[in-house]
């Protein structure tokens, strides 16, 4: 079953330049390159110029974890698409952290993401139910609502330049041990309402066809349970990518079932 993987590691607020640089040039020694992975480190913006100093672009490519809305001008402490571009090829778009501690609309993470699209930055948009959501039986409705209005600024063939995480609200962070992270078996309907939403959107074939991760308490003992999935395409990893073994663990299990 060889499949193409997408794995993005993201950083959040986590590392200096210096601790960032160090486990780039930590992970480039250790991790061997394979066409069928692909590997996105997306740290704090502020490391990107260390971290791109010792990015070995055989085997890694560079992202945000965010963009603006606007194109420039009085936006104090945010980082427009145009600046970025020429650093990162991929953008975490609408993480759940930023619509909790920033109020991130969908509305707002809709022109974000045509920012970056015609920018030339791959998106990686972000969504994903609450607790209560699922627990109300509502979790369907909320994730291709939100789907409906963050894709509403993009045409069909621009959704060929994103990739799509599927990160319950609830599964995030919980690298706790208690298992809190969302089972295959959860994530599957789910992805596939994703897709059927996403086909009835943009029309046939753009479900099928449109990348899609999974994200939240992603480790080395649940990687490949989500890697084997019909309909998955990588993971978008948090805690465990801060981890220079077990993010190398979560790769060699990425390239094992992309070669197999
Ligand atoms: P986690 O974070 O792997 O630590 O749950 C994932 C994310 O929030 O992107």
């Amino acid at each position: 079953m060889a499949k193409k993987l997408l794995i993005a590691a993201n950083w959040k607020m986590n590392l200096s330049p210096h601790q960032a640089s160090v486990l780039t040039s930590r992970l480039a020694q250790k991790i061997v390159a394979s066409r069928d992975v692909e590997i996105v480190l997306c740290p704090p913006t502020v490391d990107l110029y260390a971290v791109n100093r010792e990015l070995d672009t055989k085997k890694f490519k560079l992202g945000s974890q965010d963009i603006s809305e606007f194109e420039e001008g009085p936006h104090t402490g945010d980082n427009a698409a145009s600046m970025l571009k020429g650093w990162v090829d991929y953008s975490i778009i609408g993480h759940s952290e930023r619509r909790r501690d920033e109020a991130e609309t969908d509305e707002v993470i809709a022109k974000k993401m045509a920012m970056a699209i015609r920018n030339g930055i791959t998106p990686i948009l972000c969504v994903g139910d609450t607790l209560l959501d699922r627990e109300m039986g509502h979790a369907v409705r909320v994730v291709n609502d939100q789907l409906s209005v963050c894709l509403s600024l993009l045409t069909a063939e621009e959704l060929g330049q994103i990739v799509i995480t599927y990160e319950p609200v609830w599964a995030i962070s919980s690298g706790d041990g208690k298992g809190n992270y969302a089972k295959p078996a959860e994530v599957a309907p789910m992805v596939t309402a994703m897709r059927n939403s996403i086909e009835e959107l943009f029309g046939e074939g753009v479900g099928t066809s449109t990348l899609i991760l999974y994200g939240g308490s992603v480790n080395p003992d649940n990687a490949k349970s989500y890697f084997e999935m019909p309909g998955i395409d990588g993971a978008l990893v948090g805690g465990a990518s801060l981890n220079y073994a077990q993010f190398c663990d979560i790769v060699a299990s990425a390239v094992t079932v992309a070669t197999s």
